[in-house]
């Protein structure tokens, strides 16, 4: 961000208000219109922030014109060809590639922290056996605040640190644990032989009674997904995070409010809704009953997987998403695909359709990534899971650059108030 001499005005009956312009290093100009109320006595009105700049940050750029995603610079699709999660992880944390020590130390540093304290297996066990993973996910990693005491204490950079990395390496453990809760297998620990994908396929899909072997395949695949998903700038989850952690609460209790957020069917509970609509659509011959439904405005239905607040472009996740998925089937020896039939056929109709053209409505993230996760073995209840622990390192290199922000202050958004103005407390019996 720079000084720039540009400014906007704003005029008011008669009073005329200078408004500071902040100049990016990408992205649109901002109206900095923090002292607008002290000078004015006005407040500014965006249900759902659409032209609010919540906070400055370095950590992720989205040009939604383009289709661009840039993590500290680099653009998505390289890192997804090219890297890999953990090396993204230490990106988006420390801001830049990591040197071969650097990523040596920090791949043994998440591989330490991967264990869960072993009480927690007691509060896995305290939910009904058909909870959604979510629903567990949201209440273990809320309760490590009661486990970690040594990593609570957020003006303490070495507690933010060790919660930051035990949060990274945690969450597939607990994202594990909890789809084995939910279909009664016992709980496989953490192999810190195995990388960070391979281990949580292991934790996933291995028993204790017999011996299973990763195949690299999937271990790829699962770590491309979780590369696809490490972070997204502002986004709905993020921002809870940054607005809980403004308050001063602990890293624990600020993921599980993220979590919370993320499991909405127009974030990322997207991904499960996505893949449970192209198997209702069942057959390409469906499709324009559907498309037709949703551009109906007397029916609450939308095509999931489709449309974005800041994309008006391909989703450049998707488009990875979509070349990964004709990969991995392929290489999983998966040929036609029913649902990857339906989702291609889908795509190509929408695409084509003046409604979805018009309101520049294109295929995001989740629209592909089901189909992998099912031919990857998952069931639809375990993908939003998997975007959370994937998205983690998002939330926390967002939260350890908020805490880092002298700008930073308790966030308390205000209002247009139409409820009835004052008036006096009338007794029972005159009502
Ligand atoms: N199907 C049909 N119409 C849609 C869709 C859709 N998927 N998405 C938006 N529209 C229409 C909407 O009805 C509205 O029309 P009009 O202007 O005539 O009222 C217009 O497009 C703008 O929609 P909006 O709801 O004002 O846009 P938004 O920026 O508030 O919502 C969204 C963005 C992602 C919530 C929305 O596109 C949506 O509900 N998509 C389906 C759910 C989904 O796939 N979510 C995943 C998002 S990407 C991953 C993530 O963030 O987790």
């Amino acid at each position: 961000m720079s000084d720039s001499p540009k400014k906007a005005t704003i005029t008011l009956d008669d009073k005329t208000i200078d408004l500071p312009i902040l100049s990016p290093t990408a992205g649109p100009d901002v109206v900095d219109i923090r002292k607008l109320y002290g000078q004015a006595n006005v407040f500014t009105y965006d249900p759902g922030y659409t032209s609010t700049a919540s906070c400055q940050s370095t950590i992720t750029f989205i040009d939604g014109d383009k289709g661009e995603l840039l993590h500290r610079g680099y653009p998505i699709d390289q890192l997804a060809e090219k890297s890999h999660f953990l090396e993204v992880c230490y990106l988006l944390l420390y801001g830049e590639l990591p040197t071969a020590d650097q990523l040596e130390w920090f791949e043994s540093t998440i591989t330490r922290h991967t264990m869960l304290h072993e009480q927690m297996q007691y509060f896995f066990r305290g939910f009904r056996r058909d909870s959604h993973p979510m629903a567990t996910m949201v209440g273990v990693v809320g309760a490590m605040s009661a486990f970690y005491h040594d990593s609570t204490d957020i003006t303490d950079v070495r507690h933010r640190e060790i919660a930051s990395h035990r949060l990274i390496a945690k969450m597939p453990t607990i994202a594990a644990w909890a789809y084995k809760y939910s279909i009664g297998q016992p709980f496989v620990y953490p192999r810190n032989d195995l990388s960070f994908a391979a281990n949580f396929i292991h934790m996933c899909f291995s028993v204790p009674a017999e011996p299973y072997e990763v195949d690299p395949i999937i271990a790829r695949a699962m770590d491309r997904i979780f590369t696809l998903h490490a972070d997204h700038e502002q986004n709905a989850s993020t921002s809870t995070v940054r607005l809980a952690s403004s308050s001063g609460a602990n890293p624990f209790a600020c993921i599980a409010a993220g979590i919370a957020c993320l499991w909405g069917p127009a974030h990322g509970g997207a991904n499960q809704a996505c893949l449970e609509m192209l198997r209702e659509i069942g057959t390409p011959d469906r499709i324009p009953e559907f498309i037709a439904r949703a551009k109906d405005k007397n029916d609450p239905f939308r095509l999931m997987g489709f449309g974005h607040r800041v994309y008006k472009n391909f989703d450049p996740r998707a488009k990875v998403m979509k070349q990964s998925a004709d990969e991995v089937l392929d290489l999983l020896g998966v040929h036609d695909n029913p649902v990857l039939q339906t989702a291609k056929e889908l795509e190509k109709l929408a695409l084509e359709d003046p409604y979805f053209a018009e309101k520049k409505l294109y295929p995001n993230v989740d629209f592909y990534s089901g189909i992998i996760l099912d031919a990857l073995g998952f069931p639809t209840s375990m993908f939003t899971p998997i975007f959370a622990l994937a998205r983690t390192v998002g939330w926390i290199s967002q939260w350890k650059e908020q805490l880092a922000d002298p700008e930073h202050k308790i966030g308390r958004p205000r209002q247009l108030y139409i409820g009835e103005p004052f008036r006096d407390y009338v007794d029972i019996e005159k009502r």
